[in-house]
């Protein structure tokens, strides 16, 4: 039995110190409402395992949206309330949220009908969850802080490093389920219970994941591929005949296996490279796992997956546009041997990171990587010094002539030959010249 101060002095070694004041003050509103409160699920999971996780699940056996109402008076915040669900968010002054769910769900089925209220215990809202390790719950009313409550055998799976549900029909209830499964089992290092595996290759051979709407399947599979070790997830989902709800003919090949690893490797050196950087990361696996796919198909997975139409037409152009340049970036660099920094620029300018870290992963050719990682580095902030206000002071009339002459000086400065403001405007007037 693991005591309340070791849960506090958990606490107080894994939080920060205003997270741990708010768990003490949602005790206090709870015991001034008569209401037992309690922190649940995957933030006692992470509490436990000393990882980081800043959103705070707290469940209140009662009326939880009068509870954060109630909270946010006291000791400020907003509450948005989901009625119909007896759920609410409190968003603290400082922005990080927490999470209310009710034992005591009261709703109206329809305007002026009586509410139908539903009351059910704290352990019937552990039991509806998706693994042990996600049931253990913090008793947070003052006189009893830091009691941990475990029904299921959760604190044991933790030790053992197990993902394990709680009933048989977990998989059919929810299929979303399977990849949660795998992506906890993937970022926690567990391993994913013998009996709970059977279940989930039962739920796929009876084909249970074929219900599942394309926009869930997307986030469960968006989220897998956020994770820190993407691969691990992917190798887990093709051993458990995941990918084919994907698009039927995807398979975890050698290839495609070496050019996952690739690309793990080019999105962390990105990351490094631009700590800041605003991409989408997963979309660069994703593109990368529908390589082999043609355009139909690549399509057909998208409207599987619910990609929304604008998302798709993008990904989709910047897939064909990419593979068209890079085959014409590559053909020219067996022509050549070599190639001037403004080719390669005018060759990659206008594709998404995404596209240019997928082909970077995806290409055998090493020059051809060095001139994307060359593009990044270097040449996509080259810029010149030489305006287009400078073309109209210089009498330049309006026309296409003035991106011909810019782009031509771009050119000039990222190949090195001209170095000053004044070596880009004598390189203009002679342009203007014609000469
Ligand atoms: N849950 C569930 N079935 C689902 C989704 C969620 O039973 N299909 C339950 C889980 O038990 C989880 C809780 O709802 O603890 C909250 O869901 P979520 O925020 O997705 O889970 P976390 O465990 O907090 O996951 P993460 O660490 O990835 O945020």
């Amino acid at each position: 039995q693991v005591k309340n101060r070791e849960i506090e002095s958990l606490m107080n070694r894994n939080l920060a110190p205003a997270a741990v004041r708010v768990l003490h003050d949602l005790g206090r509103v709870g015991d001034r409402l008569e209401l037992p409160v309690y922190a649940v699920g995957g933030f006692v999971r992470d509490l436990l395992l000393g990882h980081d996780n800043a959103d705070m699940d707290v469940t209140v056996e009662g009326d939880g949206i009068l509870f954060a109402e109630a909270f946010a008076v006291q000791h400020g915040g907003r509450v948005k309330s989901h009625q119909k669900f007896g759920t609410a968010v409190i968003v603290l002054p400082d922005g990080s949220k927490i999470d209310v769910a009710s034992t005591r769900l009261e709703y109206y089925e329809s305007p002026g009908a009586l509410p139908t209220v539903e009351h059910s215990s704290l352990k019937m809202d552990l039991y509806r969850r998706d693994f042990t390790v996600n049931t253990l719950a913090i008793r947070l009313n003052a006189a009893s802080f830091g009691t941990l409550i475990d029904y299921f055998g959760a604190y044991r799976d933790l030790q053992a490093k197990v993902i394990r549900v709680l009933h048989n029909l977990s998989f059919v209830e929810d299929p979303t389920r399977v990849f949660r499964a795998i992506r906890f089992e993937q970022r926690l290092n567990f391993k994913i219970a013998r009996h709970t595996e059977d279940l989930i290759k039962n739920a796929v051979k009876m084909e249970f994941l074929e219900k599942l709407g394309g926009r869930r399947l997307l986030t469960e599979l968006i989220q897998i591929l956020k994770e820190k070790e993407p691969l691990k997830g992917i190798g887990r989902m093709a051993s458990l005949g995941l990918l084919r709800f994907i698009h039927p003919d995807l398979e975890l090949s050698l290839t495609l296996q070496e050019m996952l690893e690739d690309a793990r490797y080019v999105v962390s050196w990105y990351d490094m490279l631009y700590l800041e950087a605003s991409y989408e990361s997963w979309s660069v696996f994703f593109l990368v796992l529908c390589d082999s796919l043609n355009d139909d198909e690549f399509l057909s997975t998208c409207n599987r997956l619910a990609v929304s139409e604008h998302f798709k037409e993008k990904l989709a152009l910047a897939r064909r546009q990419g593979n068209e340049l890079l085959a014409g970036l590559e053909r020219k660099l067996i022509q050549q041997g070599k190639l001037d920094n403004s080719e390669i620029y005018f060759f990659l300018r206008g594709l998404p990171v995404e596209v240019l870290l997928y082909q970077m992963a995806k290409t055998r050719n090493a020059e051809l990587r060095r001139c994307i990682s060359l593009y990044f580095t270097k040449l996509q902030g080259v810029r010149t010094l030489v305006r287009g206000d400078d073309l109209k002071k210089l009498g330049l009339a309006k026309g296409p002539r003035y991106r011909e002459i810019l782009d031509a000086v771009l050119s000039a400065r990222l190949n090195g030959s001209v170095h000053s403001r004044e070596d880009e405007l004598q390189l203009v007037q002679g342009l203007i010249a014609g000469l």
